[in-house]
């Protein structure tokens, strides 16, 4: 469809908690709502609209979005916001049809991860399921660095290349996303739940875990010049699983729940060479309780630029992985400076997956998982 001059691409609807945040790239000031049935969600903070930022969100209700399945974007450019009678230009309604996720299996979910900015070529092999795609996963380093808003731009690029604004999206960071003079304000780009960029989330029939490893390295890299605490933020997240363990009958044992799937940039039950092998007790914790309480179906994954699934006890698998572990994403460049990407498609039916991983140019390889 085609795209507002107000918009760098369509949005993406991201599901966060029991939530979906639209989430736009915009290319000038603008006070954003979006109407749903009767309702109409805002932008906003504290009840001031915002209009300043360089990707607008609007929080609604998975509910809301799903019963109603379109949501209309208003969007009123911001001429000149002084303190009183501020100037707009008039409002302009774009329309979106949404497609909730109501299948409870031929579920088709794509993966796009490690694109590190190359993004013709991810949109291309993400189509692959075409108009039947359920789910989009933007799982990492989907951008290169955190270097300007543009560069951040791309994983936007890529989620709407793929679903057009119809499809529910679920976005993680990878390493390289925290590297950048934009990456200290990444959390206001990205879905984040209160700021954290590690949460749960529902799809349908699907409950998910967003697990964030942070950085590769040791904080103390030299590659990093003193801007990293991942440390801090990976103890905090122990006690995030642990809540979500807690509460386990709200979250995964919730009545309509029929996958459960860890989702990870970084497969850290893969101990990597040093100065890769941070982690190694913390990243054994997590693994642990995953496996022990929450029983995933599957782990998605990329970071290590290959294709594999990754079983119990194999070669990725150093400190017993939370489930079988699917790991799919590659990039090459080519030396005319063209570029091939590699991704995975992964279909989940009642008591398998189909996992295809593909590129731009070809089909690689399909397999049959089986769940535990
Ligand atoms: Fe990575």
């Amino acid at each position: 469809m085609k795209l507002y001059e107000g918009f760098v691409c369509h949005p993406s609807v991201c599901a966060v908690g029991k939530d979906y945040q639209i989430l736009v790239p915009v290319n000038f000031d603008m006070l954003l709502s979006a109407k749903i049935g009767d309702r109409e969600f805002f932008n906003h903070s504290n009840g001031i609209r915002i209009s300043s930022s360089e990707v607008q969100r609007i929080t609604v209700p998975q509910k809301v979005l799903d019963e109603a399945k379109s949501y209309t974007l208003v969007a009123r450019k911001m001429v000149d916001r002084k303190p009183y009678f501020p100037v707009t230009e008039e409002a302009v309604e774009i329309t979106y049809s949404f497609k909730p996720l109501e299948k409870t299996e031929k579920i088709n979910i794509y993966q796009v991860a490690d694109a590190h900015g190359v993004i013709d070529e991810s949109v291309k092999a993400g189509r692959y399921y075409g108009e039947d795609v359920d789910l989009i996963l933007l799982n990492g380093d989907v951008m290169d660095s955190s270097s300007s808003v543009e560069v951040i731009e791309a994983i936007f690029k890529i989620a709407s290349g793929i679903g057009e604004g119809h499809v529910p999206c679920v976005m993680s960071r990878g390493n390289h996303d925290l590297r950048g003079i934009c990456a200290e304000r990444l959390a206001s780009f990205m879905p984040n739940y209160n700021g954290k960029s590690y949460y749960t989330f529902r799809v349908g029939c699907i409950w998910g875990i967003l697990i964030d490893c942070g950085e590769d390295k040791p904080d103390a890299n030299n590659d990093y010049g003193h801007t990293i605490c991942c440390h801090q933020f990976r103890l905090e997240e122990t006690e995030f699983i642990k809540e979500v363990i807690e509460n386990a009958k709200d979250e995964y044992e919730a009545p309509d729940v029929k996958y459960r799937l860890v989702i990870s940039h970084n497969p850290f039950a893969h101990t990597i060479r040093p100065p890769f092998d941070i982690e190694q007790p913390l990243f054994a914790e997590w693994c642990k309780l995953l496996k022990e309480n929450i029983h995933p179906d599957l782990m998605l994954c990329g970071h290590l630029h290959c294709l594999s699934i990754s079983e119990d006890g194999g070669p990725y698998d150093q400190k017993g992985q939370p489930c079988i572990t699917l790991i799919g994403s590659n990039v090459k460049i080519n030396d005319d400076g063209t570029a091939v990407y590699t991704g995975m498609g992964v279909t989940l039916n009642d008591k398998d997956a189909k996992v295809v991983f593909n590129s731009n140019e070809e089909v690689l390889g399909e397999h049959t998982v089986k769940f535990r």
